[in-house]
């Protein structure tokens, strides 16, 4: 038999297949440590005074950004002032410094690694996803409201985030609609079986319609890696089981909730995409 260049690459391809799949199966997860995880918490009274502030600001402005309306709640959002969004999302941000590092805690391995933060606002959430990384990840946030998608690349040009080793970390912030086919900034689609890591917070819970959620687990089936996790906050609109269903219909098993205190309505959920599950590809 012949050996041509056609082998050749076969033979190549086999060889980066290995190494791929053996950097995921071996490569160990990081940890954070607990000291850590609570660094940027504060008590409870300052989550109630965010929570008072919050309603002030809504009464004060009758701000309507509640809602599955996807055109209501990107106008509503966009139109939000840095001060309002912060004071709107105070609570917010309060409960993400408790579950965003439970969550990635042993679920992301200690190499290059892709992030996605869906639904990442001024990047109130990356910030924190940024605190706990390495600067060889890339973190990926998306969000359908253009001046706040600006604000946070702004702030990612200027140095603005940075990890808990004072290194600074550039995410990248990409404007479009978390239920259309996740793109990176070149307008590229994400590959299948690429992402490491999914957090979305603030976001499932409150903003997607039935339709929107099943459009957007099928995407996350799409684009994570075999055995990749996703850690998504539940809400008034979309409850745990809600989620659930929605997720495990797209061929994800339920991990576990986490709570941001002892009592929280609204936990992130974790899921782990099954390698075995057979979904159709997204379309
Ligand atoms: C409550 S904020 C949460 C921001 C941030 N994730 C955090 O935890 O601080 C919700 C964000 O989701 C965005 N959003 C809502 N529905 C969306 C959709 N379908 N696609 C993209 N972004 C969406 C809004 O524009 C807003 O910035």
């Amino acid at each position: 038999m012949k050996f041509s260049r056609h082998h050749l690459q076969k033979i190549l391809n086999l060889v980066a297949a290995f190494f791929l799949f053996s950097s995921s199966i071996f490569a160990t997860p990081i940890s954070i440590p607990a000291d850590l995880m609570k660094k940027n918490c504060t008590n409870v009274l300052d989550l109630a005074g965010r929570v008072w502030r919050q309603k002030i600001e809504i009464a004060k402005k009758s701000i309507r950004f509640r809602g599955v309306d996807s055109e209501n709640v990107e106008a509503a959002y966009s139109a939000m002032t840095p001060k309002e969004f912060d004071l709107i999302n105070g609570a917010q941000v309060w409960a993400e410094r408790r579950l965003i590092p439970q969550a990635m805690n042993g679920r992301i391995p200690d190499g290059p690694a892709l992030i996605l933060d869906l639904g990442s606002g001024p990047a109130s959430s990356t910030e924190i996803i940024s605190f706990y990384s390495r600067p060889d990840w890339r973190i990926i946030g998306y969000d359908f409201a253009k001046p706040l998608v600006d604000r946070a690349n702004k702030l990612s040009a200027e140095g603005a985030f940075k990890n808990f080793k004072g290194e600074i970390i550039r995410p990248e912030f990409v404007q479009q609609s978390i239920t259309a086919p996740l793109r990176f900034s070149n307008r590229h689609i994400i590959p299948r079986n690429s992402v490491d890591f999914v957090n979305s917070s603030g976001v499932v819970g409150h903003h997607l319609d039935k339709g929107g959620l099943e459009v957007f687990a099928k995407s996350l089936w799409y684009v994570l890696k075999e055995d990749g996790y996703a850690a998504i906050d539940s809400g008034p609109v979309n409850k745990p089981e809600d989620i659930i269903m929605a997720m495990e219909s797209a061929g994800f098993r339920y991990i576990e909730s986490m709570n941001s205190y002892f009592i929280d309505f609204r936990p992130k959920l974790i899921f782990q995409k099954i390698s075995s599950a057979t979904i159709l590809p997204q379309n």
